[in-house]
């Protein structure tokens, strides 16, 4: 009886649950439903103008975009096939005239018709894709070079390789050589194990930065992940403050850690002439104690040469880290 019981209950409880998605379902869903699905529709009717030519039968993925952000057709946000392409009368029409069919409005990659210019095919993303991260698009290094939304973004692959940190440094790569060579040297950033990508630092949209770096100084972008290099300290090393750079390169050294060049030198770009005479060793530019230019080297130029002794580099905050050796 116990059990027929709890059954009885268990049973009452299932038929809510069971009960209640089909009553919604009845009264709510279609409510709710109505005005997606007429936007899918209508958006799948346009598309079809296209699509009844370009279906899955093509050699490229057209069809695909289904699968993206922008397939998503219940939003009324995402584009149709024209959205993009453009409205394509001619194209539409087709070969009347016996000449050819017309090119789409809108080609943006070279195939059976010419491309369209640059500016063309980026202000139809722009249509939709203006301002936040592309606020600095106009005039920077990618427009100015010609590079357009289309030489990244692949719109109609179901994961556009750009978007994946496993990915993006491929599709860079392409064209940037000089930074794949940097990535396979002794000390680099974790950027061939993907750990750190370009866009960690850089906005290729643009930036009110130097280099389309994602903020407005190198140090600042530096800072994003380095924060405890910034100041303030209580003995700053000027050429900390200023520009990281003056002792590091970004994309890949053989000089760990990702240096210029290796201390005693690095340091001598600046520093040269005698040490200090106060100091326990002097010695001369080259890095040799006072007095020889060859011979015993001094702790200058052994291991860590001058960090030897002058260790907090980057600045000190001990009330003795005058010389940056605490
Ligand atoms: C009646 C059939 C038909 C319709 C409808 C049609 N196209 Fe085409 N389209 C073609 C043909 C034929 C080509 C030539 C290349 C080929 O054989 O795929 C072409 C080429 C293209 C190309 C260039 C492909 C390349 O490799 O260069 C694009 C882009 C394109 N069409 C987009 C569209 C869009 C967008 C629409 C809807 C507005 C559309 N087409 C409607 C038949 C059609
Ligand atoms: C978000 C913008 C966008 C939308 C929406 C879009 N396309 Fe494209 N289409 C592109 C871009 C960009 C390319 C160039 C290929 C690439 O780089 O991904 C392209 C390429 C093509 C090509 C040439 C194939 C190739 O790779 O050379 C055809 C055909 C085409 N699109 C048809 C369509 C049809 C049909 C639709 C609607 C179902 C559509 N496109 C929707 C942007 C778009
Ligand atoms: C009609 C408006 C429209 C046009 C035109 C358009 N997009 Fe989009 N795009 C969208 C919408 C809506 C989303 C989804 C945004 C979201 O979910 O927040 C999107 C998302 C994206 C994303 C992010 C995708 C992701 O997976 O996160 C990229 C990249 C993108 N668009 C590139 C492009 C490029 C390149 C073009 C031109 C070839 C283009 N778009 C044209 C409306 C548009
Ligand atoms: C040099 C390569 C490159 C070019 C050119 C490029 N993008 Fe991107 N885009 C990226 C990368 C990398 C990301 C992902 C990292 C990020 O979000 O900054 C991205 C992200 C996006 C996103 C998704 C994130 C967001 O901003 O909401 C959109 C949308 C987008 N791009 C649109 C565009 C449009 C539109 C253009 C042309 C005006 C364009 N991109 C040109 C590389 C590029
Ligand atoms: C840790 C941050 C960081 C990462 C990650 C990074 N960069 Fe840079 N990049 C910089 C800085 C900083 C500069 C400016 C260097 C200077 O002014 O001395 C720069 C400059 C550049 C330049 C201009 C030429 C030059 O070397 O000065 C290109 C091109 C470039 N980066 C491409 C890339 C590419 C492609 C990737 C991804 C493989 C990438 N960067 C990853 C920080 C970074
Ligand atoms: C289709 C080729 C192409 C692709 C793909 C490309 N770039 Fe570039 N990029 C260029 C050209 C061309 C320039 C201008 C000349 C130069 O500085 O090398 C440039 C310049 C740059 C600069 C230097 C800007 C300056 O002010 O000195 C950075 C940083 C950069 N690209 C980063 C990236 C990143 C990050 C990606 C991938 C998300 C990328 N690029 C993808 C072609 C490309
Ligand atoms: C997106 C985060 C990020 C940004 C931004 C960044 N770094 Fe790094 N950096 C790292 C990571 C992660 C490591 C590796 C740390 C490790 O292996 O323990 C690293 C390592 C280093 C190293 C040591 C390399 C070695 O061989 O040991 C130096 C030097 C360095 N970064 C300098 C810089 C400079 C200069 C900037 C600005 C131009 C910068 N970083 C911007 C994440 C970043
Ligand atoms: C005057 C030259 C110089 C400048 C400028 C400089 N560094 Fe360094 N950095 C070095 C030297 C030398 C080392 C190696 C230190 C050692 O061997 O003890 C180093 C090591 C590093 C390391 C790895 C070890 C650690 O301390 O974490 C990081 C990260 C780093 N620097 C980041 C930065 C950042 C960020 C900036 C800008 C705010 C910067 N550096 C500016 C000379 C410099
Ligand atoms: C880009 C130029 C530059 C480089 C490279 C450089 N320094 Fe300096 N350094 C300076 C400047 C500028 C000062 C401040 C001088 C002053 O205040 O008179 C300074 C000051 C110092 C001081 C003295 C601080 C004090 O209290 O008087 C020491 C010690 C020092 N640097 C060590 C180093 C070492 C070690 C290296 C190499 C790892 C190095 N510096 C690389 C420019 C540089
Ligand atoms: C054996 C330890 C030691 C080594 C190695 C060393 N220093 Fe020093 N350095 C000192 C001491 C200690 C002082 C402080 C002198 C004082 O109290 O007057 C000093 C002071 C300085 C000063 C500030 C005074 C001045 O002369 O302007 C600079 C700059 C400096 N060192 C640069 C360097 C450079 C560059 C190297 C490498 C080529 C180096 N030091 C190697 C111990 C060392």
């Amino acid at each position: 009886m116990k059990i027929f019981k709890k059954l009885l209950v268990i049973g009452a409880v299932m038929g809510a649950i069971g009960l209640a998605p089909i009553a919604f379902a009845q009264t709510n869903l279609p409510e709710i439903g109505k005005s997606k699905a007429e936007i899918a529709k209508a958006a799948f009717k346009e598309d079809a103008k296209c699509t009844k030519c370009h279906d899955e039968s093509e050699n490229a993925p057209i069809l695909s975009i289904y699968q993206t952000k922008h397939g998503v057709k219940g939003d009324s946000r995402t584009p149709t096939c024209t959205s993009c392409h453009g409205q394509s009368d001619g194209h539409l029409a087709g070969d009347k005239t016996g000449k050819g069919r017309p090119a789409p409005d809108v080609v943006f990659k070279k195939g059976v018709y010419a491309k369209s210019s640059e500016d063309v095919r980026s202000d139809q993303c722009l249509t939709c894709h203006k301002g936040t991260k592309r606020n600095n698009w106009a005039g920077s290094a990618h427009p100015v070079n010609d590079v357009v939304c289309n030489d990244c973004h692949k719109v109609h692959k179901p994961a556009d390789p750009v978007l994946s940190k496993q990915t993006q440094t491929q599709v860079c790569f392409t064209c940037h050589k000089t930074q794949l060579a940097d990535s396979k040297k002794n000390s680099t950033h974790p950027i061939d194990v993907k750990k750190v990508v370009c866009s960690d630092c850089h906005n290729p949209h643009g930036s009110t930065g130097p280099a389309l770096l994602k903020k407005n100084t190198l140090n600042e972008t530096c800072f994003l992940c380095h924060a405890e290099k910034r100041g303030p300290l209580r003995f700053e090393h000027q050429p900390v403050v200023e520009n990281c750079a003056n002792c590091h390169t970004p994309h890949g050294s053989n000089i760990t850690p990702l240096l210029n060049s290796r201390p005693p030198y690095l340091c001598q770009e600046c520093h040269d002439g005698t040490h200090a005479s106060g100091s326990p060793v002097g010695f001369n530019a080259g890095g040799f104690q006072s007095g020889k230019t060859s011979g015993t080297q001094s702790a200058n130029v052994t291991g860590r040469a001058c960090t030897n002794c002058h260790s907090m580099v980057h600045g000190s905050n001990s009330p003795a880290g005058g010389y940056f050796q605490r």
